[in-house]
């Protein structure tokens, strides 16, 4: 610091002190850096932005902009939140966006941006164009949100480099009425999913895996894995063994409607002891329901409808005291109602709140263990 304090400190250089050491230093014009302030101008150049939603993208504090946030002790960009604000849903809108989507091109300024930790593009809709590849240069990246963005094609093995990356939403929405012309991500070796080493949340929903041999591999690679959500991923298989399962932490896993077909649910899923939520809904696993089952005592949610699962419900489903819901519709269930008592007879008969049956050609009456399920709020059953 250039001041020299003398006999008693004025109030002013009190103010200017406190100023400067707020705005940290030369290079900041007014609490933003100006390199990165001409990064965001020229970022804005590329885009497209029919209602204005970067209109206070004006004057020199880029920090104030609307989206931009500085780190409060360094001055620098942190965080883009470029998130369109105004919902539309793929149930009700006939397009993948709405009037506040931007578009345009995603410009490679954005690495300008030295310290970026934080980007969200989710809910614009940039007409197919691929993700750019320069996305995996933002090397201090921790969360990046491409998921409903129109992004296409597929997605560079450069995000692999992201190794601070811990959530990574890539979902692209799965039904639109109109539809026919909503462009689609997809990934054709996953082996670079491996390189991101500190990646909690995945959500690759509706992202088309065209070479799934060593999805299973990369993944068990992840160790701080949290939340994998491949939801229609178009995976036809997964391995039926493991040497080592490495997901000591993985609580939700979603595999549902993919076409995954093995003779067995695989072993090594009952491994994962830190499961809460496993959907597996709408594949074509065969054979019955493992005992095994009961070794995932954190279950709160199984659903293993729409699959070609035979045969007993085990006993064993029913020591799994957390479970609050059960989904074991459209199947093929071996025993009638009343036969499954001993099913519902375990701990599950005070944790259970939901239970679907949906056509498992289960015959009707109420059976009297149905009483006995002190929790229940909603069981569906028909036909
Ligand atoms: C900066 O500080 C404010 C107020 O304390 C806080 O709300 C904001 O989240 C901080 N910004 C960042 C990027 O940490
Ligand atoms: C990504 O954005 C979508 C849509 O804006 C949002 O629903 C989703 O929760 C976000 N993902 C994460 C991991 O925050
Ligand atoms: C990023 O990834 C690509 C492809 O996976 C690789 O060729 C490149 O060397 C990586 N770059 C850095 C800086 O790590
Ligand atoms: C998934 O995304 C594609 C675009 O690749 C789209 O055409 C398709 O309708 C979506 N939904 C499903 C269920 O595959
Ligand atoms: C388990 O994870 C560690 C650390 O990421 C990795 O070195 C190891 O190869 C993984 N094991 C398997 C079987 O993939
Ligand atoms: C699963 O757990 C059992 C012990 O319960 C262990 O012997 C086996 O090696 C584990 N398998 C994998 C694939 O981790
Ligand atoms: C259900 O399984 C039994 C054998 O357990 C078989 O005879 C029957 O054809 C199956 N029904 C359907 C609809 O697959």
């Amino acid at each position: 610091m250039p001041i020299i304090m003398c006999s008693k400190p004025s109030p002013i250089i009190f103010a200017i002190l406190l100023l400067s050491l707020l705005c940290n230093g030369a290079s900041t014009v007014a609490g933003c850096v100006e390199s990165e302030r001409n990064a965001l101008v020229d970022f804005k150049r590329g885009l497209l932005d029919h209602t204005g939603r970067l209109s206070s993208w004006t004057g020199s504090d880029c920090c104030n902009w609307r989206g931009v946030a500085c780190s409060n002790r360094t001055g620098h960009v942190v965080r883009l939140d470029l998130r369109n604000p105004h919902p539309f849903s793929s149930d009700s809108d006939d397009q993948p966006y709405n009037e506040w989507s931007m578009g345009g091109e995603l410009r490679p300024s954005l690495l300008g941006l030295k310290k970026l930790r934080f980007l969200d593009l989710s809910m614009n809709y940039f007409g197919g164009r691929p993700i750019p590849e320069f996305v995996g240069s933002i090397r201090n990246l921790r969360y990046l949100n491409l998921s409903r963005s129109g992004l296409g094609g597929l997605v560079p093995r450069q995000i692999g480099n992201l190794s601070s990356l811990q959530y990574l939403d890539l979902h692209n929405d799965p039904f639109y009425r109109s539809s026919g012309r909503v462009p689609g991500l997809s990934i054709d070796d996953p082996l670079w999913i491996s390189g991101l080493s500190s990646l909690r949340h995945l959500d690759m929903g509706n992202v088309t895996f065209r070479d799934t041999s060593s999805l299973v591999e990369s993944l068990n690679m992840l160790p701080h894995i949290v939340e994998l959500r491949l939801s229609l991923c178009a995976i036809q298989s997964i391995p039926l063994s493991l040497p080592h399962v490495n997901f000591t932490r993985l609580s939700t896993l979603d595999l549902s409607y993919n076409r995954i077909d093995t003779p067995t649910i695989p072993s090594w899923l009952f491994n994962v002891s830190s499961l809460v939520h496993l959907d597996l809904t709408g594949n074509d696993f065969r054979g019955s329901i493992p005992a095994e089952i009961e070794k995932l005592s954190s279950l709160e949610v199984l659903e293993l409808s729409g699959n070609n699962l035979q045969g007993v419900i085990p006993k064993e489903v029913g020591n799994i005291c957390n479970l609050h819901t059960l989904r074991l519709g459209d199947m093929n269930i071996s025993r009638s109602l009343p036969e499954l008592g001993d099913v519902f007879s375990g701990c599950i008969k005070t944790s259970l709140e939901n239970l679907y049956l949906f056509r498992t050609g289960l015959t009707s009456y109420l059976p009297d263990w149905l009483g006995e399920l002190t929790s229940l709020k909603k069981t569906l059953s028909r036909q």
